[in-house]
């Protein structure tokens, strides 16, 4: 045992990549009986929601409640987020003016939807700013989720992600991506009817992952709306996770457990991870050796493996995981 690992995260990934994002609630800003359920739920983040699960008609009293809930507490332990409206609705002014001046010093984060340009990022983060400062709020401190829900925004996606340090995440929203690129489907989470080689999804998925990876920020899949089938949100989930997702959003309790065990790294693989960043801290050090590539069991290990065992072990000590054997020198 070599003593603490070293856990700078080197290229392009920062702390806030740390902040466990596995499993993300989605509840309507309209439900006050719903919001007060979420305090029990054993989810990494909540988003109350003023955009499409909120009837226009509904939208004022929706941002009342989210205030007031949100100044009563009890969500300490998760991300909090308000979906506001997108910048071609109405609202997004009053959203941003209301909730910050309202809750501000209680909010965590704003979603903005169906982003599709880094000029609407910017936009945000400058009347953020103005909402801050007239509040008396610390300026910078709420963070910006992105979605990604159209063709355009997956385009720009590197310059949303560039736009703001404020921006923490990028987010699928595949029910409005598909209707917006004109897939023919209706269910949001399997392949649309007719596909049969790969996954439809798989260029969207990436193109997020890679422009999240490249500007140091968290890429969340959005929501599979078979509520009831758990198998099959499993089996979605897997796959984004597979990719290196770090998490998804949960539409009922019954997503939860599956979402945090899925965006999770396996205890064994978080072992693993860890023994490598013990065993090759020793190895490249003077007293073993100084060398670059070495085995460790039937494994060859080099500074590569480093990295990737750092992702894993970053993610597990961010979930929560625990170690339960260390690694030991030769000799020691
Ligand atoms: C989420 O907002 C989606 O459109 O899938
Ligand atoms: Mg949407």
């Amino acid at each position: 045992m070599t003593g603490a690992i070293d856990t700078s995260l080197g290229d392009n990934m920062n702390e806030s990549i740390l902040r466990p994002r596995r499993s993300n609630l989605a509840v309507p800003g309209s439900s006050v009986k719903m919001i007060d359920k979420a305090r029990g739920l054993s989810v990494d983040q909540i988003f109350l929601d003023l955009e499409d699960a909120v009837a226009p008609i509904a939208k004022p009293e929706a941002r009342k409640n989210i205030v007031a809930e949100l100044n009563r507490g009890g969500f300490e332990d998760k991300v909090r987020t308000v979906r506001i409206n997108d910048w071609t609705s109405p609202w997004t002014y009053i959203d941003v003016t209301e909730i910050v001046a309202g809750a501000g010093a209680n909010l965590d984060c704003l979603m903005l939807p169906k982003v599709q340009s880094g000029a609407q990022v910017e936009a945000l983060d400058m009347l953020l700013t103005q909402v801050e400062q007239a509040a008396g709020l610390p300026v910078g401190r709420i963070g910006i989720e992105a979605q990604i829900e159209n063709a355009a925004g997956l385009i720009a996606l590197d310059a949303i992600a560039k736009a703001s340090p404020r921006v923490e995440t990028l987010i699928f929203g595949p029910a409005d991506f598909m209707a917006s690129i004109n897939m023919k489907t209706l269910a949001v989470g399997e392949q649309p009817p007719g596909y049969d080689v790969g996954d439809a999804y798989h260029h969207i998925l990436m193109s997020i992952l890679i422009a999240a990876r490249a500007n140091g920020k968290q890429a969340i899949d959005g929501p599979h709306l078979g509520i009831k089938d758990v198998d099959s949100y499993r089996k979605v989930a897997a796959r984004s996770a597979a990719l290196g997702f770090d998490g998804k959003w949960v539409l009922h309790p019954a997503q939860i457990e599956a979402a945090n065990e899925i965006y999770s790294p396996r205890q064994d693989d978080f072992e693993h991870a860890e023994n490598i960043l013990d065993a090759y801290a020793w190895y490249t050090s003077a007293e073993g050796g100084g060398r670059g590539a070495v085995m460790l069991g039937d494994e060859m290990i080099d500074e590569a493996s480093r990295k990737m065992a750092l992702v894993i072990s970053a993610k597990g000590r961010a979930a929560g995981l625990v170690r339960e054997n260390l690694w030991r020198a030769p000799n020691a």
